[in-house]
């Protein structure tokens, strides 16, 4: 994780996807996530390890909504990049990043940006994702 101001958040953003990048110019903090696919032992998989991390960063989105901070997380990242760049052991699977910062106009975006962040918003209904047998 990394603050505005910090060489660390630098080198972060220049992992980010150019779309990303776009948008992510202000923001205060950038956030890696990452999935340790092992148990304490380093050796027996953990199968629940991306469900783990996914409920941390559910977790992580809901208390700094409550707080007024806006996130995002984005998988539009250079992984790659950031295994040059962080000294991650073999166990250790980067798998999202999370921009954390307080939200601003959206007329500031650029135009596809924009263009998205107002569209109103749908949701497939549950019939969709769900499957129930009663
Ligand atoms: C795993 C995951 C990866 C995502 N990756 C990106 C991304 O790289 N760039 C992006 O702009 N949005 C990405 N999104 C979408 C946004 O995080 C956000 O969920 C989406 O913009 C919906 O926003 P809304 O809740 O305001 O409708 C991703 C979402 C998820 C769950």
């Amino acid at each position: 994780m990394a603050k505005k101001g910090t060489p660390l958040i630098d080198q972060l953003f220049n992992t980010l996807f150019p779309g990303n990048q776009s948008w992510n110019k202000k923001t205060s903090t950038l956030l890696v996530s990452i999935a340790k696919t092992t148990f304490a032992d380093g050796t027996t998989a953990n199968g629940s390890a991306m469900h783990d991390m996914g409920a941390a960063n559910m977790l992580l989105t809901m208390q700094a909504n409550s707080m007024g901070i806006s996130t995002n997380l984005m998988g539009g990242f250079d992984r790659k990049k950031i295994t040059d760049l962080l000294p991650l052991e073999a166990n250790a699977v980067p798998v999202v990043m999370i921009t954390l910062g307080f939200a601003d106009d959206a007329g500031k975006l650029d135009e596809f940006f924009k263009t998205s962040e107002l569209a109103p918003r749908s949701r497939k209904a549950f019939s969709e994702i769900i499957f129930y047998q009663p």
